[in-house]
């Protein structure tokens, strides 16, 4: 009893790895095609700062002003926003706002890119808290700026 159980085990582990191998492989390549064909694209550097920005570095929960219940407001996205929490009094001083930074805000794209990649402004001082120190990639940081232009 107990070898049968083994050999009906062995037999669906062999299935599956002759399915992933067989099916398995193909996605995997199909993926990479995809990937080199759009790489250099503008909608997938695009498409790489949104969800940068809205699922990674979160710039959206600060930039974005809320209602009355804490939701994002949507329509007024990356526009800036009133920071509703006070830093404790130790902390370094605390920003009342964000920046609007849709559509790039006031800033120019080579500030941007000096803030995300290097953590502070070209002329070395760092926006007050909580505005992250970012240390992104160049790549990133180029793909940050394309999306929030796009807006
Ligand atoms: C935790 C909150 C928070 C997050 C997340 C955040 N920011 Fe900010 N950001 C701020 C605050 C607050 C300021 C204003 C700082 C000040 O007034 O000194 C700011 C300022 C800025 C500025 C203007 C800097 C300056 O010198 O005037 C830019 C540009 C900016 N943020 C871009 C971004 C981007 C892009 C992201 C996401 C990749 C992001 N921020 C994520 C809170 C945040």
């Amino acid at each position: 009893m107990r070898n049968r159980v083994m050999s009906i085990f062995e037999t669906l582990i062999a299935l599956a790895i002759f399915a992933l191998w067989t099916f398995g492989g193909s996605a995997i390549q199909i993926g990479a095609e995809d990937q080199s064909a759009d790489s250099n694209s503008a909608i997938s550097r695009i498409e790489r700062g949104r969800y940068l920005v809205h699922d990674v570095a979160k710039c959206t929960e600060c930039h974005t002003p809320r209602d009355a219940r804490g939701e994002l407001i949507e329509s007024r996205l990356l526009t800036g926003a009133a920071i509703p929490v006070v830093g404790p009094h130790f902390a370094k001083p605390w920003a009342a706002q964000s920046a609007s930074i849709a559509g790039l805000g006031n800033y120019d794209e080579t500030f941007v890119r000096h803030l995300l990649v290097r953590g502070v402004r070209p002329d070395g001082s760092r926006p007050n808290s909580p505005m992250p120190r970012f240390k992104m990639t160049k790549e990133d940081a180029n793909a940050v700026i394309e999306y929030l232009r796009s807006l």
